[in-house]
């Protein structure tokens, strides 16, 4: 790394860095207790377990869960998007999904369609990545098992009214699957008053915790399939997986450490407010897309300047190779962003993106103005002498 500040735009792929407390909570583990949690009565195990719950119950706090067992740990967001769609859908199923998903949504769902004969629907989504509601409203059909949709676009930053769908599939018994990579820990998110039954969130991202973490919350009302079958430390004589939770879904020795410093992220968050956290990256973001527009040949991607959005800037410059840009910028500035497809074919389909990716620069809490400045001073540098 030749730079010595590193001005870092991805943190929608992974936030950096991390509250210093994530990483003291995570040593911590490793040096004082890292026992094996539920599968002894030792102090240290008991210790590993203790903060284990603790974890969960700054989760229910954060999202509105009432009983912090119904959240389950897992490694990432693709593992809690799987563990949910596999647990539910059924041969022969119904299932509406957006234009907008990620690709760890659309993958299980076109494998289950492959190998079940799954009846899927994607219901379209404008360029700015809006989801056309009332096409939802008329995708229902009487074997509509589980509507899946990401709360907001990792291409575009768009956030999608959950609470609207939420009353939509409410009415009618239908299960609301939401993808909140993009906005747990960024986005107000109150699994009961939005009707989600299932919402998939990253440790990693929004939350402030260390990657390996990750988990699903599960409504008290649903049963799910397991995604693994395996030791729980709990009712080791049973052949079956036992039936309660967390342990019906969470086989095999968790990731103590991580979660341990996930726990530190989410009360930093508890903390400071996912409304305050939200309103700075919206303010960043708007610098931003207010100078890149500025720019000649640049057209930025998803919801007008003013609007609500995460803090997600992507754009695409005309008659440039968005990856040659991005590695430009890391190169020659020290500033680290992504470019290229985002695992979201969908969403670039409806941007207009397929033929040429995108550059995607994303802020976090800890994004300054004066990283913003030197972000904007590097693309004007860029585009000057590119011409
Ligand atoms: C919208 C969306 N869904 C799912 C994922 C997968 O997340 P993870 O890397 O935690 O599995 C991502 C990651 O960027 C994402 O942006």
């Amino acid at each position: 790394m030749g730079h010595e500040v590193i001005r870092y735009f991805d943190h929608a792929a992974t936030s950096w860095p991390k509250p210093p407390q994530v990483i003291e909570a995570m040593q911590k583990a490793m040096l004082d207790y890292g026992a094996n949690p539920g599968r002894g009565s030792h102090a240290m195990a008991v210790q590993a377990s203790r903060v284990i719950y603790e974890t969960r119950r700054h989760l229910s706090q954060l999202f509105g869960v009432r009983n912090p067992m119904d959240v389950i740990f897992t490694l990432n967001t693709t593992m809690a998007l799987n563990l949910a769609i596999k647990g539910i859908v059924r041969p022969g199923d119904h299932i509406v999904v957006t234009g907008i998903e990620h690709n760890s949504v659309r993958r299980p769902v076109e494998y289950l369609r492959r190998i079940w004969n799954l009846d899927v629907t994607y219901i379209k989504a404008n360029r700015q990545g809006v989801v056309d509601l009332r096409e939802l409203e008329q995708s229902f059909r009487p074997h509509t098992k589980l509507v899946a949709c990401s709360h907001s676009s990792n291409l575009l930053g768009t956030i999608l009214p959950v609470g609207e769908v939420g009353e939509m599939t409410r009415k009618r018994g239908v299960k609301l699957l939401v993808d909140a990579a993009q906005t747990a820990g960024t986005i107000p998110i109150d699994v009961a008053s939005m009707g989600i039954d299932m919402l998939a969130f990253p440790g990693h991202k929004g939350l402030l915790g260390p990657q390996g973490t990750g988990g699903l919350y599960i409504a008290p009302d649903m049963e799910l399939e397991p995604l693994l079958h395996g030791g729980t430390g709990s009712q080791s004589d049973a052949v079956e997986q036992p039936g309660v939770r967390p342990d019906r879904y969470e086989a095999g020795t968790p990731n103590t450490v991580g979660l341990a410093g996930l726990n530190e992220g989410v009360k930093f968050i508890l903390n400071e407010t996912v409304e305050k956290i939200h309103t700075k990256e919206w303010k960043l973001t708007q610098r931003m897309m207010d100078q890149l527009r500025q720019l000649p040949g640049i057209e930025l991607l998803g919801p007008d300047l003013g609007e609500d959005k995460t803090g997600i800037v992507s754009f695409t410059v005309k008659g440039a190779d968005n990856a040659e840009i991005a590695f430009r910028l890391d190169r020659e500035y020290g500033i680290a962003v992504r470019a290229g497809y985002h695992c979201t074919p969908l969403a670039h389909d409806a941007a207009g993106t397929t033929r040429t990716g995108a550059v995607r620069a994303s802020v976090g809490y800890t994004t300054t103005e004066e990283d913003v400045n030197a972000f904007l001073d590097a693309m004007r540098d860029i585009q000057t002498h590119s011409k």
